[in-house]
């Protein structure tokens, strides 16, 4: 049996997998098993922010793993107060809380707001999150998660969530009253297509949440740790400022760990034994955060994320004019998505038969996530590609 078989026989069939299996990593390149080298433009779904097998976040990884695995939260590490120090220092937060994924980060930030919301009262609970959203599997983050599709059938969902509109102002204003403890938005949705929160919306949540008293919450699981060009994408939308932040994905580059920021003034809402993680800020995931950062702000990364996210988007944009199955291009950085007038399932496919690994996103949407290193060649590639294989489409 090869690796695809045995995968098969004895993993849970959760995921409909690519039939391609990688043995190594390095840089912006992922290499297969039957010696095919692809050029990674997903970044294993937004994760490996720093590309593959980077040498300072091995040696980091590793000698950290020779030191200290693990201790548990109850002792303190010297990794994981080193990433909440850097985390708070580039940002407008107060504190962190680390945990393992982005759906967990989600579940503290849910957590701290309904603790918040019932202080003031017993039956201020209730999240406004949007329409067309993603916010984790668990079963609370999923009922966070505006999209009817990834909740069928795990009915039925934790209570005290309701829906907006994305950008739909009055659809916000009619649904905020003194039940609302929080608003949950992604300020750039990922999974639900690479689509942006207009400023002028998230200021209309920012002044509903400060007429009610309730928290405003981003979702930067996806957006976070420089995809957009900046650290932290709620800084594309100053002055509006959130209270909360979900971080996770690229935090760790490719090393599982979450992490929720807060503001200084609502960080006393989760008390000692209220919520806990066991592997929460684990001393080599702290330690590759660390080295994230650290690169991210040493080699000047987010000046060309930002950079060759716009060049791409004019070339995409040019070639728009040639190809009638592409409608749209959108997003900000290295979060980048094109839409097709096709599944976008059918592009990520034949991107692969050309080396080129992508990943889905709604049904329409093609996202172009590479790490934050990648240069404007690989770009080139992946432009020179689309349009061949429209050309060859039409
Ligand atoms: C915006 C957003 N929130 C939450 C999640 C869930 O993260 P995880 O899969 O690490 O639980 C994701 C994952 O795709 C995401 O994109």
């Amino acid at each position: 049996m090869n690796t695809i078989e045995k995968c098969d026989k004895y993993v849970l069939n959760t995921y409909k997998r690519f039939p391609i299996t990688f043995v190594k990593g390095k840089g912006v390149y992922l290499y297969t098993d039957d010696g095919r080298k692809m050029l990674d433009m997903g970044s294993g779904i937004a994760v490996s922010s720093l590309g593959h097998a980077d040498k300072k976040l091995v040696k980091a990884i590793s000698g950290q793993a020779g030191e200290l695995i693990h201790t548990s939260n109850l002792y303190y590490t010297k990794p994981c107060v080193k990433l909440a120090e850097k985390l708070v220092s580039r940002s407008v937060f107060g504190k962190v809380f680390f945990c393992n994924s982005g759906a967990e980060a989600n579940e503290a930030a849910i957590k701290l707001a309904r603790k918040h919301g019932k202080a003031g009262s017993t039956d201020k609970f209730v999240i406004l999150s949007m329409k067309n959203s993603f916010h984790g599997r668990t079963i609370t983050t999923l009922s966070a998660t505006g999209q009817t599709k990834y909740q069928a059938g795990f009915e039925p969902m934790t209570p005290g969530f309701a829906y907006v509109g994305l950008n739909d102002i009055t659809d916000l204003e009619k649904a905020f009253d003194e039940k609302v403890a929080a608003v949950i938005v992604e300020p750039i949705q990922g999974e639900g297509g690479i689509i942006s929160a207009k400023q002028e919306y998230l200021a209309r949540c920012r002044e509903l949440c400060d007429k009610y008293g309730a928290l405003l919450i981003y979702d930067e699981i996806q957006t976070g740790v420089g995809r957009t060009g900046k650290l932290f994408a709620y800084e594309h939308f100053l002055p509006v400022e959130p209270d909360i932040i979900t971080l996770a994905k690229g935090l760790g580059g490719g090393m599982p760990i979450g992490a929720m920021l807060v503001k200084e003034e609502y960080a006393g809402f989760l008390k000692p034994g209220e919520h806990a993680s066991t592997f929460g800020g684990n001393p080599v995931c702290a330690k590759a955060g660390c080295v994230v950062l650290d690169t991210i702000e040493k080699d000047g990364l987010l000046k060309s994320v930002a950079k060759l996210g716009e060049y791409f988007k004019g070339e995409i944009n040019r070639l728009k004019a040639k190809h009638e199955a592409i409608r749209d291009v959108r997003g900000l950085g290295f979060l980048l998505g094109i839409e097709f007038d096709f599944p976008g399932r059918e592009m990520v496919e034949k991107l692969l038969e050309k080396d080129i690994v992508t990943i889905p996103s709604g049904e329409f949407v093609v996202r172009f996530i590479p790490p934050l290193i990648a240069k404007k060649n690989h770009f080139d590639s992946v432009i020179e590609a689309v349009d061949s294989i429209l050309s060859q489409r039409t």
